[in-house]
């Protein structure tokens, strides 16, 4: 470690914090075997993601798309919350003020327990209608194509939030505020090169935050951190208890 901190001296800065706030990224999930949009094994049909999650891409070709997520679905739909998920709804217990941020549209964060989140992009279990937008959850495994909205016919689309587009509004005003009341912000799990969350670590450090890493390699946001350690996220945030 540069600063010759040890994951135990963080994890007695994480117990002293009064707020904690964490961002989440696809290494979270990958160690409950969820593949991660920048490794190999995250591609379909070859198809990089930026080329499916956009709504060009949904506007060319919905079926395409559809499949796609229906292909997501259905690995999905196996799997469990991990030690890392789990670590993080103790420490949910045990800190005053602590709030989870995730990129992650799985729904495992939830699913672990943890009540204060915001899925940023989205969640693969949530459609939203393409003419009225009503938002419903949708647990099929596989909808069968073109799935339609209930209240209008309409076309349905995945409620997640798409290369181009915005993120809600709620979602972004309690994420900064996160951010910036935190003591310790913990980034666990993201290559950060999507935007806004790559620019949440240099957020929280304006407003005086301890900025940690978590990966299992270096990204383009180590050298802003105060520590980044490398390994896998069920092995290294279960430390943290
Ligand atoms: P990426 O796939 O870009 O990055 C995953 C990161 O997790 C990499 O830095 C890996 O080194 C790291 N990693 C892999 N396995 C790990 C493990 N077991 N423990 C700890 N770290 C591990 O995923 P994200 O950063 O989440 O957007 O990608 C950001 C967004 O881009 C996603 O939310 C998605 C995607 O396109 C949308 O779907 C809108």
């Amino acid at each position: 470690m540069p600063n010759g901190l040890t994951i135990l001296d963080v994890r007695d800065r994480v117990h002293q914090a009064q707020s904690v706030t964490v961002l989440t990224g696809a290494g979270i999930s990958a160690d409950s075997g969820v593949p991660t949009f920048r490794g190999a094994d995250g591609l379909w049909k070859n198809f990089r993601p930026e080329e499916l999650a956009s709504p060009e891409a949904f506007a060319r070709d919905p079926q395409l798309v559809w499949e796609w997520y229906n292909w997501r679905r259905e690995l999905l739909a196996t799997k469990r919350p991990n030690a890392a998920h789990e670590a993080l709804v103790q420490l949910e217990r045990l800190i005053p003020d602590f709030w989870v941020i995730t990129q992650n549209v799985d729904g495992l964060h939830a699913a672990a327990g943890t009540q204060n989140l915001s899925e940023i992009h989205g969640n693969i279990w949530k459609v939203r209608c393409t003419q009225c937008h009503s938002i419903r959850p949708n647990h099929d495994v596989h909808l069968p194509f073109p799935p339609s909205c209930a209240n209008c016919g309409g076309l349905l689309r995945p409620h997640i939030v798409w290369f181009g587009e915005s993120l809600a509004t709620e979602d972004l005003e309690q994420s900064y505020a996160a951010l910036q009341r935190c003591d310790i912000l913990l980034i666990i799990g993201t290559s950060g090169v999507v935007y806004p969350a790559a620019s949440f670590a240099s957020v929280a450090k304006d407003h005086g935050a301890f900025v940690v890493e978590m990966n299992m390699e270096a990204t383009p946001n180590s050298s802003v951190m105060d520590v980044a350690f490398q390994g896998r996220a069920k092995e290294l945030v279960p430390l943290l208890l």
